[in-house]
């Protein structure tokens, strides 16, 4: 949920240093680009090289590093968030008195990103009145404070004073960023994987996606502020669905009646799903046995989700759906427009090697109501989620 986020980590001098190793490489596998400032007490706990190596930055230190000056004014201009965890007692009581002696108090004091901390100390430092006081006063700066946990401590006491878990400061963080997000405030829809009709109790017709691109979709409209709700099909591919609403559905029939239930609160949906167009008349209720003259099975249509949201669409809504066309995908994909009702179509090209189900990168071209057309080259689906959600975005605020 963090993909694209430009983030600013400083490390500070506590034994709790030796969790941002997992706190870089969790936000580096969020999809996030951090960059890591540590204190000299820092670099007494965890070695710069494990921060440099996870992050795949030079770790910065000094504010003259090789006898150049670290701009520190640029950096927390760079920065979507600045991060400091966790954060001593030490840079507390400087970050509320406005102590410039080090890097990280220079890029603290110039930074116009908005300021997280999560502090880390002993209990008993953590109740006296002056980090208290000191608490106090950055928040009325406006910076978050991330709260301490209770649990065992480095002097081998049990209490208030250990910092948040590496995962619950990630999450803490894409909720923020989120929330500033350009979608903020928007319920968006998506419909994700491969539908399975059943024939008997234990044979279904199915099809190849895995819901990748769907997923992709949903993070990104998530990670730009919007509350997702998203439908999938019985992918077998683990996916991170962390931070999304997800309603597990197995049939087309399923995924009808779980999207036209809550279209009416969407303001985006997307429709991305490999949805069965056919599904057997006829399941069998037990399994259906060998015979020698085969076996013949009757298809009825299953109903068109992308077409019943479209013709129930309302002013302010933004409705998507994908095309995947071998063949004079333009005609199709702007046919679809106007047969759907939708306002974008996404044209998957199966022409194209490294598109389609089950690769991780994709190749689309987006029709727009407007004549409107975007081309973009081969790239990972979660870029191509990106371009989708760009114009989406762009198209909402007209
Ligand atoms: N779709 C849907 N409900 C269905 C079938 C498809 O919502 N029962 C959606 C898909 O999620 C996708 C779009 O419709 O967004 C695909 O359109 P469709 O006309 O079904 O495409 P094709 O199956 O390729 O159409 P055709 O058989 O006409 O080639």
């Amino acid at each position: 949920m963090l993909q694209g986020k430009k983030i600013l980590l400083g490390v500070t001098g506590s034994i709790a240093a030796y969790k941002s190793a997992l706190l870089v490489r969790s936000l580096v596998k969020e999809g996030a680009e951090v960059r890591v400032i540590m204190t000299d007490a820092a670099r007494d706990f965890i070695s710069p090289l494990t921060l440099s190596t996870l992050s795949r930055q030079p770790v910065l230190h000094g504010l003259f590093d090789d006898s150049s000056w670290a701009n520190h004014v640029m950096l927390g201009r760079w920065a979507d968030v600045m991060l400091i965890a966790p954060l001593s007692c030490h840079t507390l009581s400087k970050m509320a008195g406005g102590g410039c002696d080090n890097l990280l108090m220079a890029v603290y004091l110039s930074a116009t990103c908005p300021v997280v901390v999560a502090p880390a100390m002993d209990e008993d430092m953590w109740k006296h009145p002056t980090t208290r006081k000191n608490l106090d006063a950055i928040r009325s700066f406006g910076n978050q404070v991330i709260p301490v946990t209770h649990g065992e401590l480095a002097s081998g006491l049990v209490g208030e004073g250990r910092m948040a878990e590496p995962d619950d400061i990630v999450t803490f963080l894409s909720g923020m960023l989120a929330s500033r997000g350009e979608l903020a405030g928007k319920m968006a829809l998506v419909t994700a994987g491969p539908t399975y009709e059943p024939i008997d109790p234990v044979r279904f017709i199915g099809n190849h996606s895995t819901g990748k691109m769907g997923v992709a979709l949903a993070r990104e409209l998530r990670n730009r502020g919007a509350s997702v709700k998203l439908v999938l099909g019985p992918t077998l591919l683990p996916h991170d669905l962390s931070g999304l609403d997800v309603v597990r559905v197995s049939t087309a029939e399923e995924m009808y009646e779980a999207c036209v239930a809550c279209y009416g609160d969407m303001d985006i949906a997307v429709m991305s799903a490999a949805v069965a167009d056919f599904t057997p008349i006829n399941v069998a209720g037990e399994k259906i046995k060998k015979k020698p003259e085969g076996l013949t099975l009757e298809f009825r249509r299953t109903r068109d989700i992308l077409q019943t949201l479209g013709s129930s669409k309302k002013e302010g809504q933004f409705l998507v759906g994908f095309a995947l066309e071998t063949d004079h995908g333009r005609a199709y994909a702007t046919g679809k427009l106007q047969s759907k009702n939708a306002d974008l179509i996404v044209l998957n090209s199966l022409e194209d090697s490294g598109a389609g189900f089950g690769h991780d990168t994709n190749k689309v071209t987006l029709f727009d109501r407007n004549g409107g057309e975007f081309g973009f080259s081969v790239r990972s689906k979660a870029e191509v989620a990106r371009d989708i959600v760009d114009v989406i975005v762009k198209s909402i605020r007209g």
